[in-house]
């Protein structure tokens, strides 16, 4: 966008550090050339010695290269005075403020080069403002500010560039994505302007997660299909060699929430071994798994509740690693996970999705299957359930029966619609006396009463 008119200068300074460099490779064999001629039997050792030098000093050459190529050119050179450093830290519930060097008394120096390197607290954002800017009228050679959304000047994080002055209504806030921001100044030789003032404080990083940014609709009218998109969060758990076994909520980049029971051997098949299985991100259609937006992950570890009954399926929870992150798109994005204090009301609508049996008894579904169901009373349905409900478990669905989670659709998330707008994962599917039986709802593992153990392993 910008042809910065310094770009000339790192061409100069390149070619000066190549004839240094230049120098001392050919200065090497002139040094050494006495000890070749006197100790001639070793001739082909100093030689092997001085190719390995020159490939050194090339390698070393070629590598500085490469690095100030990558960096704003104007930072590249060395010849300015680079005393102008500061590195500040933002202060909980504090603004923070800076200034060009002398402001507002006299003009910031010439011929400079300085950093404010502004860092804050994990987890939390960086909000910059300049409150007064006064610097040259903008030319192509002009001194200019850069704000950078990193600490390296590289170009790609630059955010913005900035000359001369702008109006007190002109928009000079600016928002870092991370815990750092990087401002320099670069001053030409001559010119005497007051400069800036600038404040800055954090704030906490949003949450990211439970939201959808693109849902493409489907052309089936009617029935439970999903659209693509609709659920991001939704993750599909295949066994080598069976296909689709259960489901998965995507929680982190990086870690899965689904039930224990899945991870229960079987017929001598052991399913806690994390090499049978692939997860399936960003999947709608089970018939389109290798589609351009579809990730697929290897399994590092599952670990699965300690307290897990697989009588009574009380705790019934899973947590599992990928070998890898996953990449945020528009079809995949992680659910939030509620605190623990959270409280989903009763009768509330809730939302189960997932690739099961669309009968008692059937076959999976091709397409993600999506249902509105409702929380019920614990002390109802722990009457139509006769006594096996814990604390763990939750019920949900609809009492005049027809709709459920089933077969298949195990592990996978039942989310909840929250008035952020923010969708928060409520709990998982457990088991059902049936599908969608009247009277028999189905049965979920509660998200709140297992979240304590979920962040104990996961540090979500
Ligand atoms: C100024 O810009 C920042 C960052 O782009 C934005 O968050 C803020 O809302 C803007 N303020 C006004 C008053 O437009
Ligand atoms: C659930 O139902 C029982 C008995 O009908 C009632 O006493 C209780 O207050 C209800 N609980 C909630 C949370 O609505």
């Amino acid at each position: 966008m910008e042809r910065d008119s310094r770009a000339s200068m790192r061409y100069s300074t390149q070619l000066q550090d190549m004839n240094h460099l230049d120098e001392g490779v050919e200065f090497l064999p002139a040094m050494n050339s006495r000890k070749v001629e006197k100790r001639g039997p070793k001739r082909h050792v100093v030689v092997a010695v001085l190719l390995v030098v020159f490939l050194l000093i090339s390698l070393t050459t070629g590598l500085l290269i490469w690095h100030f190529k990558s960096v704003d050119p104007s930072l590249a050179h060395s010849s300015r005075d680079n005393s102008c450093m500061f590195s500040l830290h933002a202060k909980e519930g504090q603004v923070t403020s800076f200034t060009t060097p002398g402001f507002p008394n006299s003009p910031y120096p010439n011929n400079a080069l300085c950093y404010w390197a502004l860092r804050a607290d994990a987890s939390s954002r960086i909000s910059l403002t300049f409150k007064t800017l006064e610097l040259e009228p903008c030319r192509d050679d002009s001194d200019y500010i850069k704000v950078y959304d990193s600490l390296s000047p590289a170009e790609p994080h630059a955010l913005v560039r900035l000359c001369g002055n702008y109006a007190p209504s002109y928009n000079l806030t600016f928002l870092s994505s991370q815990n750092v921001l990087l401002v320099t100044l670069v001053t030409n030789k001559e010119g005497r302007f007051p400069g800036f003032k600038a404040e800055f404080f954090q704030l906490p990083k949003m949450k990211d997660c439970g939201t959808r940014s693109y849902v493409r609709k489907s052309r089936i009218v009617g029935g439970q299909n999903s659209d693509v998109g609709e659920w991001p969060w939704q993750v599909s758990l295949h066994v080598r060699g069976q296909g689709h076994i259960c489901g998965a909520s995507l929680v982190s980049d990086r870690w899965l929430v689904s039930a224990a029971h899945c991870f229960l051997p079987l017929q001598g098949i052991r399913y806690s071994d994390p090499s049978l299985w692939t997860a399936y991100l960003g999947l709608t259609d089970q018939g389109d798994r290798s589609g351009p937006n579809v990730q697929s992950r290897q399994v590092k570890r599952i670990i699965s509740h300690p307290s897990f009954n697989d009588f009574t399926y009380d705790y019934d929870i899973a947590v599992l690693e990928l070998q890898s992150p996953v990449t945020f798109s528009a079809v995949v994005q992680p659910i939030c996970l509620p605190d623990a204090t959270h409280n989903f009301p009763v009768g509330k609508d809730l939302w189960v999705t997932g690739w099961g049996a669309t009968a008692e008894g059937g076959t999976g579904a091709s397409i993600l299957q999506k249902a509105e169901i409702r929380l019920i009373n614990q002390t109802v349905c722990n009457q139509l359930l006769t006594d096996q409900l814990t604390p763990r478990m939750m019920c949900v669905g609809i009492l005049t029966g027809g709709v459920d989670a089933c077969q298949g659709d195990s592990g996978g998330p039942l989310v909840s619609v929250e008035p952020s707008s923010r969708m928060f994962l409520a709990g998982v599917v457990s088991w059902g006396d049936g599908c969608a039986q009247r009277n028999k709802p189905g049965v979920y593992s509660r998200l709140t009463s297992l979240r304590h153990w979920i962040q104990q392993h996961t540090g979500l």
